[in-house]
């Protein structure tokens, strides 16, 4: 088989494509031959030595994969050889093969091809844990969303309009046309500075229900100040980090961060919520993750959920895929294909 490893801490080229044996399915264990892998920003942030959860490297990291079930290991029900899956790796789906505990094997959903299929977990999942599990965002709410052209920014999206929430989106402003034709209502340029106050305009001075922030940094400050009474502020993530070195962009986004300001004696007088989420360390809750998957696959099977695809890459091309994430132009999910 052939996977992607980081081979060292550092710019898109230190991926290489290197050849290994394929694995043998242990006791509970599918293995997958993998058409698709999905890319996720946290993958960018792992090769930059930005990502406290990945292993070191040399390693290989990738969160989640569409295939065909090759092999299945001792006791292990309900798949067999030949069956479309989607499933979750908690790292090593950069791989033409991977063994996955079958807990975290979904069958692939009828009409969605292996692309789409390996771009629906990880951000629908997350989506959803924001959205829905914790963020109880209701009909009529208004939820802003932070890099809501990326992956995990359209998911949310899609969520709201199936709940029949409003959305104000941030991303850049070469993204703005795209987001308007999904039914956002107001859109603000993720570099401009006065975001509170463009969403206060935007919400006749009452501020939002449920902010969901990756940014992390100084941004979670100005999230927090967008919230009306009984809001919810979602953290899960430090994309702020990214840009101007491992050292230099994670004391930015630390020096940013409110450490003191989200204490409880000001959650309690402003009326508001502040939550993290980590979807990486619900890995375990096996039921949990079902019963949210079984609600996705419920809504695509009616229509409701489409997961937006930017681009597809070769294995080979994983180099220039994370150039693409990291410059900041995809709108919607990016995958490797075999
Ligand atoms: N905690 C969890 O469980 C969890 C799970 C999944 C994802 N996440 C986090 O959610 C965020 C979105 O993930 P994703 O995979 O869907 O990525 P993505 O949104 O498809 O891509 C990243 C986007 O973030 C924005 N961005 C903001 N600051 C950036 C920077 N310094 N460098 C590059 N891009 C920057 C850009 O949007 P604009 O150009 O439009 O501003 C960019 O297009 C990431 O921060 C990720 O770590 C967290």
């Amino acid at each position: 088989m052939h996977q992607v490893w980081i081979t060292r801490y550092g710019p898109p080229e230190v991926l290489e494509l290197r050849e290994a044996a394929t694995p043998h399915p242990a006791r509970g264990e599918v293995l997958i031959k993998v058409a698709a892998a999905g890319v996720n920003f946290a993958d960018i942030m792992a090769r930059l030595g930005l990502y406290p959860d990945a292993p070191k490297p040399p390693c290989v990291v990738g969160y989640e994969v569409a295939g065909e079930v090759a092999a299945v290991g001792a006791s292990s029900a309900g798949f067999k050889a030949g069956d479309r899956v989607i499933a979750l790796t908690r790292f090593g789906g950069y791989s033409s093969h991977v063994s996955v505990r079958q807990e975290q094997v979904f069958a692939l959903p009828p009409g969605l091809d292996f692309a789409q299929g390996a771009a629906l977990p990880v951000t629908y999942l997350t989506a959803y844990q924001l959205v829905v599990a914790m963020g109880r965002l209701r009909e009529g709410e208004t939820v802003l969303v932070h890099s809501a052209a990326g992956g995990v920014g359209l998911s949310a999206l899609n969520l709201a309009t199936i709940i029949g929430a409003k959305v104000i989106g941030v991303a850049s402003a070469a993204k703005h046309d795209f987001l308007r034709q999904r039914g956002v209502l107001g859109l603000i340029d993720s570099r401009a500075a006065d975001i509170v106050d463009r969403v206060k305009q935007l919400t006749n001075g009452r501020g939002v229900d449920l902010v969901l922030d990756a940014r992390g940094g100084q941004s979670w400050r100005e999230s927090y100040d967008c919230l009306a009474p009984t809001g919810r502020l979602a953290v899960f993530g430090l994309a702020t980090a990214v840009g101007g070195g491992r050292w230099i962009g994670t004391a930015r986004a630390l020096l940013g961060v409110p450490w003191l300001r989200f204490n409880p004696f000001r959650l309690m007088n402003d009326n508001r919520g502040v939550f993290g989420v980590n979807l990486g360390h619900l890995w375990d809750q096996n039921e949990l993750i079902r019963n949210w998957m079984s609600q996705l696959v419920a809504w695509q099977a009616q229509g409701k959920i489409t997961p937006v695809l930017d681009r597809s890459f070769s294995f080979e091309e994983a180099a220039a895929a994370h150039r693409h994430i990291e410059a900041r132009g995809n709108i919607g999910k990016v995958v490797l294909v075999s």
